[in-house]
């Protein structure tokens, strides 16, 4: 079965040269917020803000890229701690040079990537694009985070309607 964004041609032709990548495919060894691995959430937070920037009249190209490389980083992050700072601080720079041995980036697909922890970190982002991927990247984790636990609500809203309409 094939999930929206792969038949989203204007989408994919986006972002298909980084997807093909060794590099964003091993993502997928990773899990990122309990129920998702970080290849899924990365997608997610992509497309999501793609269709935002189009929604907003945003840089729809900018956001699909930056969106798709914002946590191009290999290790996890639960256990793995730094001098340097928080993994707030660290990842979104780790990944900004990791993103750049793999393709070009404008200074707004930086910023994106750069400024995606805004909240966490202090400098707020200078595009209305890294916004939007700050706040998608934030959406996506907590509904990964808490997919099971709304599904158990919904499975109990079910049963119990259910009893209470067969009484
Ligand atoms: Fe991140
Ligand atoms: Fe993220």
């Amino acid at each position: 079965m094939k999930i929206a964004w792969q038949e989203d041609p204007e989408y994919v032709s986006y972002v298909e040269d980084l997807l093909e990548t060794q590099e964003v495919q091993k993502l997928g060894e990773f899990v990122q917020h309990r129920h998702s691995t970080r290849l899924e959430h990365s997608i997610s937070v992509s497309y999501n803000s793609y269709k935002l920037a189009k929604r907003f009249n945003g840089d729809a190209k900018a956001c699909a890229r930056a969106g798709l490389l914002h946590d191009l980083f290999y290790y996890d992050w639960r256990t793995t701690k730094f001098d340097e700072g928080t993994h707030a601080y660290v990842h979104p720079r780790i990944a900004c040079k990791n993103a750049e041995k793999l393709t070009e980036l404008n200074d707004m697909e930086k910023d994106i990537i750069i400024k995606h922890m805004f909240g966490a970190t202090i400098a707020p982002p200078r595009y209305k694009e890294s916004y939007i991927v700050t706040m998608v990247d934030k959406y996506c984790a907590v509904q990964e985070a808490s997919l099971p636990m709304s599904e158990r609500i919904k499975h109990r809203w079910n049963t119990t309607f259910k009893k209470k309409q067969s009484v």
